[in-house]
């Protein structure tokens, strides 16, 4: 982490931390300080504050705090050295360091050059002799020439080089087939064809880029489907299935489908805007990228268990980016694929249609499961429907399917009404002690892991941050501090750490401001740094509380070494007794 503290000052001097953080969020002026609500967690009253005369943050909600790169860290998912760079390009800064060379820059052309070329050797295999097979297994699917060309579908033939000899030959290495990952490596390190006797499914981006492949055996051989893994240009949790010909016809709704086969049935069943994931379960990030193209979603996953578990992962994820959601159910058959080729396209795009919102979708699975002809089956129905209905934001909606409820069941309105409300108001008392609770805990979990002896010597830590608080304040009481006090005196490590690092930086310079120490102290521990100083931020900072937090350490020192005195020597027991009547005076 070599880099000059002359660039660091000139970064420090130009980004002042209340513009940089009110360029994510509003922040407002309260007292000498700004407040704005904390960007890290979910809060509906600010709890973040922001000290300009530290440069400094801290969050009391969640423990989060630093100074300007640390948020800028935090916010932007960067690291130490990347944020750096961000805050000095925003601000004209040039950074010190030879260009900016990241290789997997340089190696993405050249990755989407051999994904091109293999996607045409795989889709010129599957026309081929050697593709028959391939060919005939994609037509007894059911898809048509136009389907296969349109999505230029593959074959990779049997064998361990095919695709590596036609690459070689067009020019293209070892170590660079390797790096697209259409070669692997064995046990052994020799490099061979990823796919081999697989259908292949290329996987397109928006700007058409061949960004990686699925590969289907052609039997019920295992694994059924491989996909590439992650390289430079392609990471599976970003990217969608058929997104490059979805997006326009996207607008009204996007429909979601668990698999390859799914999206390119429904695709020529007559619906463009059919995407998949790439062989794993739907990410926050695909659901942020979704959002982008369309309001509403119809999740059309599998009908087994497995796609009703991963539908209920993907309503909440997709609700958490504000995108309407419905849910596909498909009677008699596995899935949209299956379903299509058993009663047609006519017949799926009325079940389109006809999906549920989510809250029919989840009674209709409350129905199912109990037996209605009874009065235990009824009252269990109405008992699990009022529990999720309670759950439900709008009033409207509330009041709506509390009248559904009433007519299905035969019982007043009002009556279910009622019952929501009670539900409600119970909620409500339990998501509040619950966030509490949450909030209690994950302080003290985080507080353990970075200075450990903290919980069992809270008076002496406490004492101790009382007095890095107000030395970080008050530099010109250094030289007081010291002729009481030095490292040893510090009880917790973490704390002595902090300590130590500040007198040093007081011992060279006047004054010291948070970004100093960026450079010295890892993120977190930085950020427990603001903490302790936004905490005690308040604390009158007189010689008379500085002198009494030195008292503190000091006798909870002795009462430190009185409680270890067993694990002592007698020489150790009697040096550190001395050495404490020596500061107490
Ligand atoms: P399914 O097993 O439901 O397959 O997997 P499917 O889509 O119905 O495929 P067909 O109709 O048998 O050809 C759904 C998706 O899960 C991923 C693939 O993306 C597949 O499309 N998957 C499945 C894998 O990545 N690997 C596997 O071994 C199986
Ligand atoms: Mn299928």
């Amino acid at each position: 982490m070599a880099i000059a503290q002359s660039f660091i000052d000139t970064l420090k001097t130009s980004c002042d931390i209340e513009t940089v953080i009110s360029g994510y969020l509003p922040l407002k002026r309260q007292g000498r300080n700004l407040v704005g609500l904390c960007p890290f967690h979910s809060e509906k009253t600010p709890s973040m504050v922001v000290y300009t005369d530290t440069q400094s943050f801290h969050c009391f909600g969640c423990g989060t705090g630093g100074d300007v790169i640390t948020f800028v860290m935090k916010m932007e998912n960067l690291g130490y050295i990347e944020a750096l760079k961000f805050l000095a390009e925003r601000n004209g800064i040039p950074f010190p360091e030879e260009g900016r060379n990241d290789p997997s820059l340089d190696l993405k052309p050249l990755i989407y050059e051999i994904n091109r070329t293999a996607a045409r050797y795989y889709h010129e295999m599957l026309k081929s002799e050697a593709g028959k097979k391939g060919l005939d297994y994609l037509t007894d699917r059911g898809l048509t020439s136009k389907t296969i060309v349109k999505y230029g579908l593959g074959f990779a033939p049997e064998g361990w080089s095919n695709l590596k000899n036609y690459l070689r030959k067009k020019g293209f290495t070892e170590e660079q087939m390797l790096k697209a990952a259409v070669l692997t490596r064995g046990k052994n390190q020799n490099s061979y064809d990823l796919f081999r006797n697989r259908i292949i499914f290329p996987i397109i981006d928006l700007r058409k880029n061949v960004i990686g492949f699925g590969g289907r055996v052609l039997d019920d051989s295992k694994p059924k489907y491989l996909n590439s893994p992650d390289t430079p240009v392609f990471k599976k949790s970003r990217n969608l299935f058929s997104l490059n010909f979805a997006k326009i016809a996207a607008s009204q709704r996007l429909i979601l489908a668990e698999g390859y086969m799914d999206v390119i049935s429904i695709h020529q069943a007559g619906f463009e805007n059919a995407v998949a994931t790439l062989g794993t379960a739907l990410t926050p990030e695909q659901c942020r990228l979704i959002s982008q193209y369309t309001k509403e979603v119809v999740i059309a996953y599998d009908s087994d268990g497995a796609g009703r578990n991963a539908t209920d992962r993907a309503m909440a994820l997709l609700k958490d980016v504000g995108v309407e959601t419905k849910i596909l159910s498909i009677p008699d058959a596995k899935d949209p694929d299956e379903y299509i080729k058993k009663f047609g396209a006519k017949r799926f795009s009325l079940l389109i249609e006809g999906s549920d919102n989510v809250i029919d979708y989840r009674l209709s699975l409350f129905r199912k499961k109990y037996d209605l002809s009874t009065a235990d089956g009824l009252a269990g129905y109405l008992n699990e429907s009022v529990e999720y209905l309670s759950k439900v934001e709008s009033p409207i909606e509330r009041e709506v399917y509390a009248g559904y409820l009433a007519k299905e069941t035969g019982i007043l309105k009002e009556t279910v009404l009622s019952n929501i409300h009670v539900h409600r108001r119970r909620n409500q008392k339990r998501n509040q002690k619950e966030s509490w609770k949450k909030i209690q805990n994950d302080r003290a979990a985080f507080r353990d892991r970075l200075n450990p002896k903290r919980g069992a010597n809270l008076t002496a830590a406490l004492a101790e941050e009382g007095i890095i608080a107000f030395l970080f304040q008050h530099s010109d009481y250094l030289t007081y501090v010291l002729s009481k006090i030095n490292k040893s005196s510090f009880i917790t490590e973490l704390n002595r750490e902090l300590f130590c690092i500040l007198t040093e930086k007081l011992q060279n310079n006047n004054s010291v401001t948070l970004i100093d120490f960026s450079g010295d102290l890892p993120p977190e521990k930085l950020s427990r740094f603001s903490e302790i100083i936004a905490v005690n931020n308040e604390i009158p900072k007189t010689k008379q509380v500085l002198d009494d937090y030195i008292r503190t350490l000091l006798g909870q020192q002795y009462k430190n070494i009185s409680q270890r005195v067993g694990e002592l020597s007698d020489q150790e027991l009697y040096d550190a007794i001395e050495q404490i009547k020596k500061e107490k005076k």
